[in-house]
């Protein structure tokens, strides 16, 4: 098996995650589980977004809860924008890395964020020029970069070619999402195959749901593939506000527990992850997604 010594785990739960809680979760349990978060070995996380409340009401507060969370010199806290005004409001809270969201699938960019996806990516043009000059640490998502509810399966052949565009741009990382959960190990595998043959300047980023049970396969996929970073949620915490029936993204003690199996490094502790989990629990109304958390109960050794 072709595998890295090391993974490296990027935490989306505090916004991909919380976003699709319908019930708004008080400011003050958001920086709480993100304050436990610091303690686990985590070094990157999106802690919130600065959207529009209206359309995303859970995320209203993000200027609060970027300000109120106690900062890890160590950590790198991200805020996903959806536009020029989101930049403006992040750079006014003092983020210093962002991450930026385009949709492959030009329908669902605009049920997304209401433009084009031409547009988006022009929008971004100018937010990516004025961020560099200010050493703002940029991520960028391809949304629905293999599978759209609205257009069907994404040829990769576009998402090829917008990473492309998007790494002429000089960004940090790009993630190629599967916003659904739709994708197959063999897609997974063979679109990843092809970003590598672009030798791509950004980090590559693979970002899973769970929707149909294969975010686990998908990332041993992404693994052989040569891919060493991923985004996780906390319990399995997520969903798409626009994209009715997705489930959570991949949870993050499940993809901990498979690599710490695996022999690949995290430098996170499992242990400190299921006090997290207990956090996240009596936020959501829904049963987590997450297996590890329930298994261990029976004590398996
Ligand atoms: N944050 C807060 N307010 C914003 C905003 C932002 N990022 N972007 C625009 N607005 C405000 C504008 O200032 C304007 O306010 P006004 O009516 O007081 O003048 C109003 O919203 C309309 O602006 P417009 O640019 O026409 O926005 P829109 O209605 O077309 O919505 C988005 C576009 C991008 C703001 C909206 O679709 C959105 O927030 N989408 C995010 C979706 C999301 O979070 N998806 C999950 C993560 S990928
Ligand atoms: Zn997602």
């Amino acid at each position: 098996m072709n595998l890295p010594e090391k993974v490296e785990i990027i935490e989306v739960g505090p916004r991909d995650g919380l976003q699709n809680e319908a019930e708004f979760i008080a400011t003050g349990h958001k920086i709480k589980l993100i304050n436990a978060l610091n303690k686990t070995g985590i070094k990157r996380m999106e802690a919130a977004s600065f959207v529009h409340p209206a359309y995303v009401p859970q995320m209203k507060d993000a200027a609060e809860v970027i300000n109120g969370i106690e900062r890890a010199a160590d950590i790198q806290y991200m805020a996903l924008i959806p536009n020029e005004k989101g930049f403006e409001r992040a750079r006014a809270n003092g983020v210093k890395a962002l991450s930026l969201v385009v949709s492959a699938s030009n329908s669902f960019n605009v049920k997304n964020v209401k433009m084009g996806r031409e547009e988006s990516i022009q929008q971004f043009e100018s937010v990516i020029t004025k961020a560099k000059v200010e050493g703002i640490f940029i991520r960028y998502n391809i949304a629905t970069a293999f599978w759209c509810p609205l257009e069907g399966k994404v040829d990769l052949k576009v998402s090829l070619e917008i990473a492309k565009r998007i790494d002429d741009l000089g960004v940090n990382e790009i993630v190629f999402c599967d916003t659904i959960g739709r994708a197959n190990p063999k897609q997974v595998y063979e679109l990843f195959e092809e970003v590598q043959e672009l030798q791509l300047k950004a980090m590559i980023t693979a970002h899973f749901h769970d929707t149909y049970g294969l975010a686990l396969a998908n990332i041993n996929a992404a693994l052989q593939a040569g891919v060493s970073r991923f985004d996780t949620s906390i319990g399995g915490l997520g969903g798409c506000p626009f994209a009715p029936g997705a489930a959570g993204n991949v949870a993050t003690e499940d993809v901990v527990f498979m690599l710490d199996e695996m022999g690949i490094g995290t430098g996170i502790n499992l242990k400190a992850l299921l006090s997290c989990v207990d956090i996240v629990k009596p936020l959501t109304k829904r049963e987590l997604t997450g297996h590890y958390h329930k298994i261990l109960k029976y004590q398996h050794t």
